[in-house]
């Protein structure tokens, strides 16, 4: 890329096929930047309709409405499995990530009685590990975790290296939450099989994002949430997939009554749906389903090739600002320097990261977000933000970094 001036990203933006879409993202003129799509995406205005329009079906139909509700996990499922390369009726929309991750992890064990291994990143989400720390415990499994570089992460041949005959289960992410690093799905998938290991992936830094195709690559399970790239709301249902073939073979250790064949006659046992239902628990999110569906409803229209195009040119963009301007102020890129390592956001790492990071916050410049020890993650959202937001940002970045921010020690709970 020729040395990014703002003229170049303002170019850049003229000739984007995808900057239509940002006018359904209001709030945005005049205010910081947000480069934190890849923690909780923006509310587009269609969303805030569905969820209007399912209120108002709620005080129309009252219970009534659950005829039509009753399907939303499963349809919605199959709206989300079309990003990321499944097929009808092996995803649904239900719980979180984690209750997720612990319903697979624990139906691929229980399916792998004689091996003892399971294999996971030990620079993967906190929830992914503490799961696994669980099940291993819980099953008399040994957890192994590997060690990646903490920018390049995990090199694709190191995991395929670690995967022997005892492994019950590889449980990964696609991409880092803190690097961004991307690992290669397809090819990991084909160890995990070739040794007869189980493969569960964490989407939530793909889906909306970066292309996957689950059903090509032959994986196993896979888990993701909704709320970052794909723009479903804070506490939006998370999708599980499941392939089509393991699905009888699969029990999941929490037994509900929507998982529950002929859930309506209320009978004595538990008795699981055949397909991807009876990967379900209790009673499903109705309005946070509506904004799912929306929100995945418009990245099917734009699609994932088009927001992976601008989101790769965009993260090129700021690795090269990150690089240029902050790298003389002490920071560095903290995600991988080959782009096609990365996924869809860029972390910059600094020693006074967060008090740099808040800085930004409260003075209304840029919103990213922390990550100890000294990391800020930008996720600049293909669908709603400019590459002169991006060139913006790492200006001010440098502004605020350059003029000074000392740490007081303070944290709050969230950062
Ligand atoms: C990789 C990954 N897995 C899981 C989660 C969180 O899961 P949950 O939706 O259960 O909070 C996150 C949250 O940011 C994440 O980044």
């Amino acid at each position: 890329m020729d040395r990014v001036d703002r003229a170049a990203a303002e170019a850049l933006d003229a000739d984007d096929p995808v900057s239509g879409w940002r006018t359904q993202f209001g709030g945005q003129e005049g205010a910081a930047i947000y480069l934190d799509g890849n923690s909780l995406g923006r509310p587009a205005a269609f969303v805030v309709e569905a969820l209007n329009r399912a209120v108002g079906e709620w005080a129309e139909d009252l219970v009534g409405g659950w005829s039509r509700w009753i399907d939303l996990p499963r349809t919605v499922g199959d709206r989300v499995g079309r990003l990321i390369g499944a097929g009808p009726g092996q995803v649904v929309v239900c719980d979180n990530t984690t209750v997720n991750l612990y319903k697979l992890a624990s139906a691929a064990l229980s399916a792998q009685p004689g091996r003892r291994l399971i294999l996971g990143d030990a620079g993967d989400f906190p929830t992914d590990r503490y799961v696994l720390q669980g099940l291993a415990g819980a099953t008399g499994r040994v957890l192994r975790l590997l060690h990646g570089h903490p920018t390049e992460g995990l090199s694709s041949e190191e995991v395929q290296a670690a995967i022997d005959n005892d492994t019950a289960l590889v449980c990964l992410s696609h991409v880092s939450f803190r690097s961004g690093a991307r690992l290669e799905l397809a090819s990991i998938t084909a160890a995990a099989h070739r040794h007869g290991a189980l493969i569960l992936w964490d989407l939530c830094h793909s889906a909306g994002a970066v292309p996957v195709d689950l059903d090509q690559a032959g994986v196993d399970l896979a888990v993701g949430c909704t709320y970052k790239y794909l723009n479903g709301g804070p506490g939006a249902p998370a999708f599980l997939y499941v392939r089509r073939d393991l699905q009888t073979r699969l029990r999941q250790p929490i037994w509900g009554w929507f998982g529950q064949r002929h859930q309506f006659a209320m009978g004595p046992d538990y008795e699981p749906e055949s397909g991807i239902e009876r990967f379900l628990t209790g009673t499903a999110p109705v309005l946070g389903l509506a904004a799912v569906d929306a929100a995945a409803s418009a990245l099917e229209a734009v699609g994932i090739d088009a927001l992976w195009s601008k989101s790769q040119r965009m993260t090129a963009m700021l690795a090269e600002l990150v690089e240029e301007r902050l790298a003389p102020l002490g920071a560095s890129l903290a995600s991988p320097r080959d782009p096609g390592r990365r996924g869809a956001h860029v972390s910059v790492a600094h020693p006074l990261a967060w008090p740099w990071c808040r800085a930004l916050i409260d003075q209304d410049l840029v919103v990213g977000d922390f990550r100890p020890p000294d990391v800020i993650r930008l996720g600049p959202a293909p669908l709603y933000t400019r590459f002169v937001d991006v060139f913006d940002a790492v200006e001010r970045m440098e502004a605020v970094l350059a003029a000074g921010v000392t740490d007081t020690g303070e944290r709050p709970r969230v950062t």
